[in-house]
């Protein structure tokens, strides 16, 4: 892949997810909150990232956490007020961060004005800005859609005789994106945040916006089986990625473009070619980072990631940038999935590849796997389909930032439990440690920053041994490769042909042997290369 000079902020960047629930409590109820996040600021900045998303703020009676919002242009009071978001805002600048918020379009809160007004009669002026619909023929739901978080898409409402849909909890009505008047009010709550100085948006579920006109049923997934979610039963064929959304996707990218340098990050899960159509045209683009799990929903070994690497760089239109995350707020904690060693190759993978990342709140503390007793779980999805282990409160629990009581989270028990090694495992400690994850991550990010290679250089899989990946970075004169060792013994690399093997940069291990060629045991390598540009 070409190396790339004209680049703007979010293609330098790596943006950092706060999920604020679980960042920073300031008035000891236990729940994090904007005043929190304010006084977290100089971490964020000495973290050495770029760019803040914040989960959603707004006003929600938090059936899921805030996915569900019942005003768009308000914060909820749990979190803060306008005028506390003014002021973070302007903190954030004031450090050279960015902020992205989290907008989410495909539905509102069943409390949101706009839905109490929908399902107040059939012919309210609103009743077209959630998507009802009559009962099947047997007087069952108008069709066979299923809900993410398992049972039926629909929900009946009694009162005015019809079904509306929810793609997730019956609390979440999915929105009539085909109506122009819903559209124009999406507009103007994003004219709202942009005229405030946010400087873009991390868009929820994007792909879902818009369903087939016709609703016919979907089509049955032959592969599912028991264990795999109920969602998964069927192939969301008609229910998501419709023509239309891209149009709308289109209207969003004119709408932020019109601001200047903002960015719109999509939630997407789709394979490689139906992915790449959200970055639009150039003429016509769309989003400008639509979401890559790819290193979140695949094995961890070096052929699995491989081959997705070259198929995800392969698929991108000459014009698309690429981003990859290895973690959130719906995802298991990569620690917690390939374990610790492991999880600073993975840390050494996110902050080299080509392409934007996104980091996750308390990966840079390698926070691994947490208890949860089954009666403080919170999260909706777990509760609905508990047998199925798939529940996210393990992901979200508070950040630890020392060995305080709470461990300076919060004066009060938490909404979620600490991770079990808190004591240990929190921000003061691993500052002092400079063999810490946390200065790890500093490292990685600071040299990503000074690094054009890194940052903007041309991407090259090299061959490797089994269980080794590596690749090229270079721009100008700066020639790096990069050896990852995911295996548990040492493994032989081959300096790429025609260059010399240079200086260590860093090692994902505290002392490196690595210029003898060979990685050891679970090491992960960045050099610099010479000769040959
Ligand atoms: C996205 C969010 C997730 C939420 C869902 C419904 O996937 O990341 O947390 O539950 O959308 O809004």
């Amino acid at each position: 892949m070409a190396e790339r000079r004209d680049t703007p902020w979010w293609e330098r960047g790596v943006i950092y997810q706060i999920y604020p629930r679980s960042f920073q409590d300031s008035n000891g109820d236990g729940i994090g909150d904007l005043a929190g996040v304010i006084a977290r600021l100089d971490y964020v900045a000495q973290l050495g990232v770029d760019a803040i998303w914040l989960s959603p703020i707004f006003p929600s009676p938090m059936a899921d956490f805030g996915y569900d919002v019942a005003d768009y242009c308000g914060i909820e009071p749990l979190f803060g007020d306008l005028a506390t978001f003014d002021r973070l805002i302007s903190e954030i600048h004031a450090r050279g961060l960015k902020l992205l918020l989290d907008f989410v379009p495909n539905h509102s809160s069943d409390q949101h004005p706009w839905f109490i007004e929908s399902r107040s009669s059939r012919d309210n002026p609103k009743r077209d800005w959630y998507i009802w619909r009559d009962a099947g023929a047997d007087g069952g739901p108008p069709n066979n859609w299923i809900s993410d978080f398992g049972g039926s898409s629909w929900e009946w409402d009694e009162a005015t005789g019809q079904y509306y849909l929810h793609a997730f909890l019956k609390e979440q009505p999915d929105l009539n994106w085909r109506n122009p008047e819903l559209r124009a009010a999406m507009s103007d709550v994003l004219r709202f945040w942009l005229d405030r100085g946010v400087d873009g948006f991390r868009i929820d579920v994007i792909w879902h916006m818009v369903k087939h006109e016709a609703f016919p049923d979907n089509p049955l997934n032959p592969a599912w089986t028991p264990e795999v979610r109920e969602r998964d039963k069927l192939i969301q064929l008609h229910s998501t990625d419709q023509p239309e959304a891209h149009t709308i996707s289109a209207e969003m990218r004119r709408l932020a473009d019109s601001y200047g340098d903002r960015v719109l990050v999509g939630e997407i899960f789709l394979p490689n070619d139906r992915h790449a159509k959200w970055y639009g045209t150039p003429e016509q683009p769309q989003v400008h980072l639509p979401f890559n799990f790819q290193l979140i929903e695949n094995p961890w070994d070096a052929a699995s990631l491989r081959q997705i690497i070259a198929d995800y760089e392969g698929s991108l239109p000459a014009f698309g940038w690429p981003n990859w995350v290895i973690g959130s707020h719906d995802a298991p904690r990569i620690a917690a999935r390939i374990g610790e060693a492991q999880a600073r190759v993975a840390a050494m993978l996110l902050l080299t590849l080509r392409g934007t990342p996104t980091l996750y709140q308390g990966d840079e503390l390698g926070i691994g796997e947490v208890t949860i007793p089954p009666e403080r779980m919170r999260d909706p999805q777990h509760l609905r389909e508990p047998e199925r282990g798939i529940g996210r409160d393990r992901s979200r629990t508070p950040m630890p930032w020392n060995d305080a009581p709470f461990a300076g989270f919060s004066t009060a028990e938490p909404w979620l439990p600490l991770n079990d090694d808190w004591r240990a495992r929190n921000v003061a400690a691993q500052s002092a440690d400079e063999h810490s994850m946390l200065r790890f991550y500093q490292k990685l990010l600071a040299l990503r920053r000074s690094s054009p290679a890194l940052t903007i250089g041309s991407f090259t899989l090299t061959d490797a041994e089994d269980e080794v990946l590596s690749y090229i970075r270079q721009a100008g004169d700066e020639t790096l490769l990069i050896v990852l060792n995911l295996s548990s013994q040492a493994r032989g690399f081959a300096t790429p042909h025609g260059y010399g093997l240079g200086d260590t940069i860093a090692s994902t291990l505290a002392k490196s042997d690595a210029t003898t060629g060979t990685v050891a045991a679970d090491e992960g390598v960045i050099f610099r290369l010479t000769g040959k540009h």
